[in-house]
């Protein structure tokens, strides 16, 4: 992607910001006689359909101060009434993601484990009888609640946030974590996952500029609200990406398009891959399984895949390795905390680790797959609690050799065929995913870590574990085979 002086290879720099706040800027042109409306109606419509936001034309006459397209000149005209609720294929993007991020109430059981296993209205199998358990779903919407938050009454001062990390102000950090945690608490999931996510990004600003600074005055917060959460007691891939608002109160560290890109990128994915856990989680200890409704399973994961996999390539496209490595990775660093050390947020993070878990376990005994039972406890301690009872639920089920899941995906041709073509699918993130690791390490200094605190070897581990997979799976057609670097473009 970036040769060794961060020149963009593959392409220039083309940020849009989404999640800007539509409307608030300054007031229109005023209209000329003889021009009957307002002339910033087609780049306001464009807006709000970018928004999917109502924007009323502001545009008053300057003679009267009326405006001439509003409502108090009669009914508007059909194109600023279609502007005002979207257009109609705006209305159905609009439609389909409310569907997405809310299931059907009626579909959800009460309790976490009914939600499991559910037929209903709301479900979106494809396939004969697909049931979902609306795990990944719960997880968007769960995550879009605590973005909405701000318990610690942060926002003005995360705004500040990336001034003070330009200044390097370790003082005005201190200063602002003792603000925060002065008299807060609360019992309340949603909040203290807010909480943690504003302290994170404060308290990894200061260790990324002192990294000796002492964080035991914030620690017995960062515990407590760790308890309530049922998390990691600091900042994750989570509250970095989709727990952290969009519009003016988004967190960053630097805030730069650059950043901009890398958290839309990693939410795009997380909220793709949470909905492809849901089908799959829900095969996992169905008794009735049957081939159908398996294939429509690894059909979700297949689409969830691929957001990741494009998502990696606008990262790819728009960050250069200088940007990234120097600039950014900085502020992931491993925190002391209660005496453990915890890892920054990262892509080991993610949900996809969820999906290894589902599809690359049990590991093959040997070296590599005693590596591959670290890597996963390793990092799924940092999943959201949802995904770590997937996690813990399918392991112990994969060793007790009692999975209809596992049985299932290995019994019929059918199913082989599509969960090998789908770790072949998997590979094509990882492929280029080693590529962008690799231009990153090659400008670092030797021995360099990612923030999940792998070199990129783990990289080359988890090829070897997904191809030797898709081989047993079903053997790879000779010609598709080549060396590893043959398939890193
Ligand atoms: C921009 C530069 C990037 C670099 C230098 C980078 C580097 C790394 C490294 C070194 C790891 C190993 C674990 C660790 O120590 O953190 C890792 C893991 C991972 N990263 Fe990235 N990454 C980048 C961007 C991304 C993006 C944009 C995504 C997703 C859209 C992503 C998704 C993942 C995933 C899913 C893993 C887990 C390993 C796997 O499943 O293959 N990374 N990354």
């Amino acid at each position: 992607m970036h040769g060794r002086g961060g020149r963009p290879i593959g392409g220039r720099l083309a940020v849009v910001r989404p999640g800007r706040r539509v409307g608030g800027g300054r007031a229109g042109r005023p209209v000329g006689p003889g021009r009957p409306l307002c002339t910033r109606r087609v780049r306001e419509r464009r807006r709000a359909c970018r928004d999917h936001r109502v924007v009323a034309c502001r545009t008053a006459d300057p003679d009267d101060g009326r405006h001439r397209c509003g409502p108090a000149n009669g009914p508007p005209p059909a194109r600023l009434r279609r502007l005002r609720t979207g257009t109609a294929a705006c209305r159905r993007r609009r439609r389909r993601r409310r569907s997405r991020r809310r299931p059907d109430p009626g579909a959800r059981g009460g309790t976490e484990h009914g939600r499991r296993n559910r037929d209903g209205p709301g479900h979106r199998g494809r396939g004969r009888g697909m049931t979902t358990s609306f795990i990944g779903a719960d997880q968007n919407a769960d995550d879009l609640a605590v973005a909405a938050m701000d318990p610690l009454r942060a926002d003005d001062i995360l705004a500040e946030l990336p001034a003070a990390n330009e200044r390097a102000d370790t003082a005005w950090m201190v200063d602002a974590l003792a603000d925060l945690i002065a008299d807060f608490d609360t019992a309340d999931v949603h909040t203290a996952r807010a909480a943690l996510r504003d302290l994170g990004f404060l308290a990894a600003s200061l260790v990324r500029h002192d990294p000796d600074a002492d964080l035991h005055g914030i620690e017995p917060t960062l515990l407590r609200l760790a308890a309530v959460a049922d998390e990691v007691p600091r900042d994750t891939v989570y509250s970095y990406t989709t727990r952290n608002p969009v519009g003016p109160r988004r967190r960053g560290f630097l805030l730069s398009d650059e950043e901009h890109v890398f958290i839309d990128s990693v939410v795009a994915a997380t909220q793709a891959l949470n909905l492809a856990v849901d089908d799959l989680a829900a095969c996992r200890d169905r008794a009735d399984l049957d081939e159908d409704v398996l294939l429509a399973a690894l059909g979700q994961v297949h689409d969830g895949v691929e957001v990741l996999r494009k998502n990696l390539r606008t990262v790819q496209r728009t960050i250069t390795p200088d940007y990234f490595s120097h600039r950014l990775r900085p502020y992931f660093p491993t925190m002391d905390i209660g005496g453990k050390a915890y890892m920054g947020p990262g892509g080991a993070q993610m949900p996809l680790l969820v999906l290894d878990v589902l599809l690359l376990a049990p590991s093959e005994p040997g070296q590599l797959g005693a590596w591959h039972d670290d890597y996963l406890v390793e990092n799924v301690l940092y999943l959201p609690p949802t995904h770590r009872a997937v996690c813990d639920d399918t392991l112990l089920a994969y060793r007790s050799g009692n999975s209809p899941l596992l049985r299932c995906l290995l019994e019929s041709p059918r199913v082989r065929a599509e969960y090998a073509a789908l770790l072949k699918r998997i590979l094509r993130f990882r492929y280029p995913h080693r590529q962008v690791a690799r231009a990153n390490m090659a400008i670092r200094a030797e021995g360099s870590l990612g923030s999940g605190g792998y070199t990129v070897e783990a990289l080359d581990h988890l090829i070897e574990i997904t191809t030797s997979k898709a081989a047993v799976t079903l053997p790879l057609p000779r010609e598709r085979r080549g060396s590893a670097d043959d398939r890193d473009r």
